[in-house]
């Protein structure tokens, strides 16, 4: 059994001054699932992102990915992660076109302008494809922002607040996105939307002043919270923050 591009967190730290933002979290993110952080603002969902991606550099703790060549820190496989960061990394000033593009020259991606074109087909933007990211509207940035993300064929990706302030319509679009890539692609979510974790993620790690206050699948969340076979991860993550039996 292959566990290639799985993801092993122990004891994550990091702090900003004296403020702890992630304080000591574990967790195992299998190759392939969708995997949320699930928490309110300042929860330290973006600060654990960033140490996974290899943005900051985390105060303690370790971080492997499982590769061909054994399991590697971040700053060792980072051309194989994209990342979509809860403020879009869209360039203005460039058009939808440009934007793709240039993510292929960042990486190096060979044959740019047929890659262009499969990701504009695949995220319907070829209609848009010379609108520049500022005549964008939300729903429409957030999905350039995923398809650059996807553009070098990431192993890993990273979406942070992906569908934060979207209407329901581009959420939905933007949740079949990330269900077409379960299976290929090990994904990590974050966000404050409980319908989001319980509709896109395999499992789910509630977080909470930058600990996990409880981790599994749904069902697993179910039982230890205490809730009945019926209850909604809102109940849930409610009886959970309550201080129920978790
Ligand atoms: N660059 C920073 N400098 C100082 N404090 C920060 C910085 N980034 C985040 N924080 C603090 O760390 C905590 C976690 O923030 P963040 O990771 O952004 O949470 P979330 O993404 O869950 O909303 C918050 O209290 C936030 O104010
Ligand atoms: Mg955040």
């Amino acid at each position: 059994m292959k566990h290639e591009n799985s993801i092993t967190v122990r004891h994550l730290t990091k702090k900003y001054g004296t403020k702890t933002a992630v304080d000591d979290i574990s967790f195992d993110v299998e190759a392939g699932t969708v995997f949320a952080l699930l928490g309110t603002n300042g929860a330290g969902k973006t600060t654990a992102v960033k140490c996974l991606c290899g943005l900051t550099e985390p105060d303690a703790g370790e971080i492997g990915y499982d590769t061909e060549t054994g399991l590697r820190a971040p700053m060792d496989c980072r051309e194989h992660f994209g990342l979509s960061p809860q403020e879009n990394a869209v360039g203005m000033h460039l058009t939808v076109e440009e934007n793709l593009r240039l993510m292929g020259k960042i990486y190096g991606v060979p044959h740019i302008p047929e890659r262009t074109e499969q990701v504009l087909a695949q995220f319907g933007l070829t209609e848009e494809r010379r609108t520049r990211g500022k005549a964008l509207s939300g729903g429409m940035g957030r999905r350039l922002s995923i398809a650059m993300a996807l553009f070098s064929r990431p192993k890993v990706l990273f979406l942070d607040e992906p569908t934060l302030g979207l209407d329901v319509l581009a959420r939905r679009e933007l949740w079949k996105i990330v269900e077409s890539l379960r299976g290929q692609t090990t994904v990590l979510l974050t966000t404050h939307y409980m319908e989001e974790a319980q509709a896109l993620a395999d499992r789910i790690a509630v977080m909470q002043k930058g600990k996990i206050a409880a981790m599994g699948t749904l069902e697993e969340l179910r039982e230890q919270s205490g809730t009945d076979s019926t209850a909604s991860l809102e109940d849930i993550f409610v009886r959970i923050m309550e201080g129920g039996s978790v």
